[in-house]
């Protein structure tokens, strides 16, 4: 990356809460959107939202979040004014959990195919809701289910997307595998721009799957995944799982196949790429 441009500046409006909520709620699905300066986290917010009566399709948007979390009880550094910190509320109705479960999957597909048409550089996904580039994360997604015995379930999908974060801005932790959009084009890059070309999509998506009961696919991650073949370890749960990632199922596990040549899915977990044996 060109050291000039890391350091180049153009200024960039901040969120103009009532444009933002205005575009989103003239598009599919969305019924209410929610502009924040900070909240602890939108996924937690949205949900307190839902259990006090919030529609299905309500989005909260957040400039900053205190306390971002991530999968596996880890944070989600969310500094003001430099990325996307958003949730969406949905309440399936009907549609079984079979149906809507690969949700993440095909949140993660939206996201890097705009991102790849936006940007000159390419984006990938990682099994089994990141995105990468150059092997570091930029986006990730928290999707999390909720039941009540009073009121349906409903889904909280949470997308955090690094957009114009600088280097130094992540913690020491997560300095050689974090990255954002800035860092990948060499620029800013117009957060509210990508915030509604995404979210046009993702409310066209969420009405096929949620309204026309669209029955959903993993096609897209089966021949983007930059994996296969390659050894891996995923830890899923408490269970530590090595082997050769060979596929991708219909439902959105992965197929390992273990040393002694056993294939076995693996429905949800962290895979990280073993160094390769000389
Ligand atoms: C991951 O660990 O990869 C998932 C990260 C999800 C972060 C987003 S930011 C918006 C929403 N609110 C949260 O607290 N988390 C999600």
């Amino acid at each position: 990356m060109n050291k000039a441009n890391e350091n180049h500046h153009v200024s960039l409006p901040a969120f103009d809460a009532q444009a933002i909520s205005d575009a989103i709620t003239n598009l599919a699905f969305f019924n209410e959107c929610h502009v924040f300066m900070s909240v602890g986290s939108t996924n937690d917010t949205l949900k307190r939202m839902a259990a006090s009566g919030a529609p299905n399709g309500t989005v909260l948007i957040a400039d900053s979040q205190t306390k971002g979390r991530g999968r596996f009880g880890r944070q989600w550094v969310s500094p003001p004014g430099k990325g996307l910190w958003f949730s969406i509320l949905i309440k399936p109705g009907e549609i079984s959990t079979n149906r809507w479960h690969l949700l993440p999957m095909v949140l993660g597909e939206i996201i890097v195919l705009n991102l790849n048409k936006l940007t000159p550089v390419q984006f990938h996904v990682k099994w089994p809701n990141d995105i990468l580039f150059n092997k570091q994360k930029v986006c990730g997604i928290l999707c999390e289910s909720v039941s009540s015995r009073h009121a349906f379930d409903y889904i909280v999908a949470g997308i955090g997307i690094n957009v114009n974060n600088n280097r130094p801005e992540f913690p020491p932790a997560l300095q050689g595998t974090a990255t954002s959009v800035k860092l990948a084009i060499g620029h800013e890059m117009q957060r509210t721009d990508l915030l509604l070309d995404l979210m046009r999509d993702i409310g066209e998506k969420l009405h096929q799957i949620f309204v026309n009961q669209q029955v959903l696919s993993v096609n897209y991650w089966r021949d983007h995944c930059l994996d296969f073949n390659k050894n891996v370890q995923i830890r899923a749960g408490k269970k530590i799982h090595t082997g050769k990632f060979i596929d991708i199922s219909d439902d959105g596990g992965l197929v390992l196949e273990t040393e002694n040549q056993q294939r076995m899915i693996i429905p949800y977990g962290e895979a990280t790429l073993m160094k390769e044996k000389r």
